[in-house]
């Protein structure tokens, strides 16, 4: 116990500085909270090296913890990457916001295939409101549905969104996305079940800054709200069921750079528009015999 002192000492003697304890403590509740929804036997393979201490010596969450990474001066999380760390087939968990509130200066928070289906919340809606700085959040692979996008609504620092492979339908959302006016990244693929309609309910006509959107395997079949979107570079509509009529919208998008429109085997005539920019086309099977004005 004194060397630990006499090493805390030291450290601050040189101006050494480490992890804010509300952090470190709020990081070791999140380690349990995965813990708690994982199969008996997994403890010590979820997050290993966010102990304590490690050999006697005490650990610091910046420096030692995978997955986390720090602001040099600060000293607080600014990124937290739990990709795969529920381990359990079978039990869905309800996401506690609350474990992430202290964490003032998170940027980019991962929670990638970790089969959560809701969240959880004390203050209803006001959930991310501490999450002021988030710019990136990855909850692909999850079994998210409709009832997160109001609390996604409220992260209007977010530049990329990453939804994919979730029950997202658009059906039952009154504003879907709309604020998030700096979003620059949005992957809405596979869901399977968006179909065309609720693009317009999911907001996306809003979201004008948008770059790179990915609606592949979505099950839409026109393309409504997103003529709008002039600044998009990148767009995946493949695999769903775009008809040829539909396509129209895509004039206005004269920014676009890659088009993936494979898979769509109900279209059978391409006719697009002057695309100046485009670099990459991708047409393989679809159904098309037609080629009209490329
Ligand atoms: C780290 O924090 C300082 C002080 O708040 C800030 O000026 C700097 O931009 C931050 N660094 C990064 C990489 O965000
Ligand atoms: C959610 O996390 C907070 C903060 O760690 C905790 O106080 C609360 O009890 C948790 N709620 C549930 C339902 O687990
Ligand atoms: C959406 O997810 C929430 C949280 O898991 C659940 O309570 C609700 O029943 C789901 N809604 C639908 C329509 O599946
Ligand atoms: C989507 O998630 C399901 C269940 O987690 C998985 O079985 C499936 O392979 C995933 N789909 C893709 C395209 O990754
Ligand atoms: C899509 O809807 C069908 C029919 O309601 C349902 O069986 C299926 O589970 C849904 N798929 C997803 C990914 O939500
Ligand atoms: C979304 O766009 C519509 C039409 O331009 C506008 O009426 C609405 O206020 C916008 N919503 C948000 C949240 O910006
Ligand atoms: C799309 O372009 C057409 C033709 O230039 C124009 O009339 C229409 O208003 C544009 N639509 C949107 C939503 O910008
Ligand atoms: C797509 O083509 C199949 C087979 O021709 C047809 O059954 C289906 O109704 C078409 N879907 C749409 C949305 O046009």
């Amino acid at each position: 116990m004194s060397l630990i002192w006499i090493i805390v000492l030291m450290n601050e003697i040189h101006g050494y500085k480490a992890c804010l304890e509300i952090e470190r403590t709020a990081l070791l509740e999140i380690k349990s909270f995965f813990i708690s929804f994982s199969d008996i036997g997994y403890d010590d393979d979820i997050l290993p090296s966010w102990v304590g201490e490690d050999d006697g010596m005490p650990s610091d969450c910046c420096d030692d913890w995978e997955g986390v990474m720090c602001n040099a001066t600060t000293r607080r999380v600014m990124q937290l990457s739990l990709t795969y760390t529920k381990r359990s087939h079978l039990r869905d968990a309800t996401l506690n916001m609350s474990l992430f509130h202290p964490f003032e200066e998170l940027q980019s928070l991962d929670l990638f295939l970790n089969g959560l289906a809701g969240i959880y919340e004390n203050r209803a809606y006001d959930s991310f409101g501490s999450l002021k700085q988030l710019k990136k959040l990855n909850l692909g692979h999850n079994f998210f549905n409709d009832s997160i996008l109001p609390y996604l609504n409220t992260l209007t620092s977010l530049t990329t969104l990453i939804l994919s492979n979730n029950s997202i339908e658009g059906s039952r959302t009154k504003q879907g996305l709309a604020n998030l006016r700096y979003l620059q990244v949005l992957d809405l693929s596979w869901n399977r079940n968006i179909t065309s309609g609720s693009l317009t309910r999911l907001g996306l006509a809003n979201l004008t800054n948008l770059k790179e959107l990915d609606l592949g395997s979505c099950g839409i079949t026109t393309l409504q709200g997103l003529a709008k979107l002039k600044n998009l570079e990148v767009l995946d509509l493949s695999s769903n069921y775009i008809i040829h009529g539909s396509l129209e919208v895509l004039a206005n998008l004269t920014n676009l750079q890659v088009l993936d429109l494979s898979y769509n085997r109900n279209l059978t005539t391409l006719g697009l528009a002057n695309l100046p920019n485009l670099k990459a086309l991708d047409l393989g099977y679809c159904g098309i015999t037609t080629i009209q004005g490329i």
